[in-house]
């Protein structure tokens, strides 16, 4: 791994920003290429997550994989905007979000993606607007900082309800196009 994404790794290993950190089981910090040219951001750790320390690992983890064919880990970074898992899968309190949007700030820093993928509302209200609608604005793009910013559903909301599965299709044959078009090398 990266040695300053190793480095911030260590210091978020000790953060008490909030309580998650002491209901958590391990820190759920990021997995993949920290040279990543995308970058996925979801919304906090679950069950299983939680139990191995990396994010997307359980059933949304499973459809994530299924969804990004041609787009493995070694070729994205994926982080969260929580490192430690809610209680009972609960959404992240807006203080919750706040402290520890320091870490991800900085992952961001380090892996400088051209393209982040927002997975779910909580990950776009934080990164993209505040006020994003999902339903409404799933599949649009936004520079953010300099960045390509998009947002799909997130793969738990896709397990619940399949009716969205074919506009997320959609949007993936979007963002491949936008790969394509901004770095090509991912798919080489
Ligand atoms: N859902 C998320 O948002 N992140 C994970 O890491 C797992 C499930």
């Amino acid at each position: 791994m990266d040695k300053a994404m190793e480095e911030l790794r260590g210091q978020c290993l000790g953060c008490e920003g909030c309580i998650l950190g002491k209901t958590r089981t391990k820190l759920v910090f990021g997995d993949g290429n920290p040279n990543a040219k995308v970058m996925l951001v979801g919304e906090g750790p679950g069950e299983q997550e939680d139990l191995q320390g990396i994010p997307f690992v359980g059933r949304a983890g499973m459809l994530l994989d299924d969804m990004m064919i041609d787009l493995d880990r070694s070729r994205v970074y994926i982080a969260n905007i929580v490192k430690c898992r809610p209680p009972h899968n609960r959404d992240p309190l807006p203080e919750e979000r706040d402290a520890c949007s320091q870490w991800l700030k900085k992952q961001i820093e380090i892996v400088d993606p051209l393209i982040i993928i927002c997975l779910g509302r909580i990950a776009a209200t934080s990164l993209i607007d505040e006020d994003f609608r999902i339903t409404r604005q799933h599949g649009q793009w936004f520079d953010v900082d300099g960045r390509r910013c998009l947002a799909i559903y997130h793969p738990s909301a896709l397990l619940r309800d399949v009716s969205k599965r074919p506009e997320t299709f959609t949007d993936l044959r979007e963002i491949r196009s936008e790969i394509r078009r901004l770095c090509p090398e991912v798919y080489e």
